[in-house]
C-alpha cells in the first residue's frame, strides 16, 4: 500500500532550547532562516507525501499562521512581490494537504502519534520528528517508504552513534545487512555499551504501518512518565517484520542550542551571498 501520510509532532515543550521555547515552538526555530517545521514539510512533499498531519499543542497557533498562505504579511509581500522565503511557503502549501491534531498534554512523543491516529486512519503512515534535521543525501523518508512498499513492516532510521552516546539513545539489533538496509529483531532504549546490540542508534524518521496505533495504546508511559514512540515500536517488533535504514545525509540534532548552530553555519556556508562572511568569521574566531 501506498504511503501518503505523514505525522509531524511538534507539540514538545522543548525545555532543552529554554529560554527560547518560553514564547516560540521549537518547530519554528530557524536554520539559519528556515524554520526546522518547513524543512520537515518539505522533506515529506519530495518524498510524495501529499498529506501531513501536524500535532500542535493548544498554544502552537504560530505553526498554523506560518503555513497560512493568506496572512497579511503574505498578502503585503506577495502585492510587493518581495520575499523567496515566503514563495517557498506558498509553494510548500499548494504541493500538500496540513491539517492539525491537538496533543493537549506532552504526555511523549508516542502519545502524539496516537492523536493522529484518526486523521491517519487505516493505512500505512510516516513520522517526521522535526527536531533531527538531515541535510544532503538521498531523501532519507523516500526511502524508506520505498522499503515499507516491500516489506509492510515497520522502517526505522538510524545512524551510526559514537560509543559513549550508546546509553541514551534507542538502538537496533540488525540481524542481516544489504548496504545501508537491516534487517532487526528488536529495538533496545538506551542500553549500557555493554549490551547494545550494535552501534545503529534511532533517529527521527519512521514509517509505520497502521497496527503501530494498537501497539501505542497498548503502551504503558516509561522514562519520565511519558509514553515513547520507541516503546511501542519495540511491541510492534514482535509480531512485525522489521526494517532499519542508514541514511546517507547528514544528522544535525537541533532540539538543542549546540546541534542548531551546527546545522545554521552548515547551511550559511552552502549560501552564495554569506559563504565568505562566514567563513573569514569563523577563521577569525578559531584561527
Ligand atoms: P523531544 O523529546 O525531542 O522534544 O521530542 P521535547 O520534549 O519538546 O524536548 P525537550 O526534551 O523538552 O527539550 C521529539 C519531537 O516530538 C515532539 C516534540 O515537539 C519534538 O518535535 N513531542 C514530544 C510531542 O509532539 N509531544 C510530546 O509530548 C513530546
Amino acid at each position: 500500500m501506498n504511503v501518503r501520510k505523514a505525522v509531524i509532532p511538534t507539540a514538545g515543550l522543548g525545555t532543552r532550547f529554554l529560554p527560547a521555547t518560553k514564547a516560540i515552538p521549537k518547530a519554528l526555530l530557524p536554520v539559519l532562516d528556515t524554520p526546522v517545521i518547513h524543512l520537515a514539510v518539505e522533506e515529506a512533499v519530495v518524498a510524495g507525501i501529499d498529506h501531513v498531519i501536524m500535532v500542535v499543542s493548544p498554544n502552537q497557533e504560530a505553526i498554523s499562521a506560518y503555513f497560512d498562505a493568506s496572512s497579511d504579511v503574505a498578502r503585503m509581500l506577495e502585492r510587493q512581490g518581495k520575499s523567496a522565503l515566503l514563495e517557498r511557503v506558498s509553494d510548500l502549501t499548494k504541493k500538500v494537504t496540513i491539517t492539525y491534531a491537538q496533543q493537549r498534554e506532552p504526555l511523549g512523543n508516542g502519545h502524539a502519534v496516537l492523536v493522529a491516529k484518526k486523521e491517519v486512519g487505516d493505512e500505512p503512515f510516516a513520522v517526521l520528528l522535526p527536531d533531527d534535521v538531515i541535510r544532503g543525501g538521498d531523501s532519507t523518508i523516500g526511502r524508506m517508504i520505498d522499503i515499507y512498499r516491500e516489506t509492510g513492516g515497520p522502517v526505522i532510521g538510524v545512524a551510526e552513534t559514537p560509543e559513549e552516546t550508546i546509553p541514551q539513545k534507542g538502538v537496533v539489533a540488525p540481524t542481516r545487512q544489504d548496504g545501508r538496509v537491516y534487517e532487526i529483531s528488536g529495538l533496545v532504549e538506551k542500553p549500557s555499551i555493554e549490551e547494545a546490540p550494535s552501534n545503529l542508534a534511532v533517529v527521527g524518521r519512521y514509517v509505520l504501518p497502521p497496527e503501530t496505533f494498537s501497539a501505542l495504546e497498548r503502551t504503558r508511559p516509561g522514562a519520565g512518565g511519558e509514553i515513547w514512540l520507541a516503546d511501542g515500536i519495540a511491541a510492534l517488533l514482535k509480531t512485525h517484520r522489521g526494517t532499519a535504514y542508514r541514511f546517507s545525509g547528514e544528522l544535525f540534532d537541533t532540539g538543542v542550542p549546540a546541534g542548531m548552530l551546527k546545522a545554521s553555519l552548515r547551511e550559511a556556508l552552502e549560501r552564495d551571498d554569506i559563504s565568505d562572511e562566514i567563513r573569514a568569521f569563523i577563521r577569525d574566531l578559531a584561527p
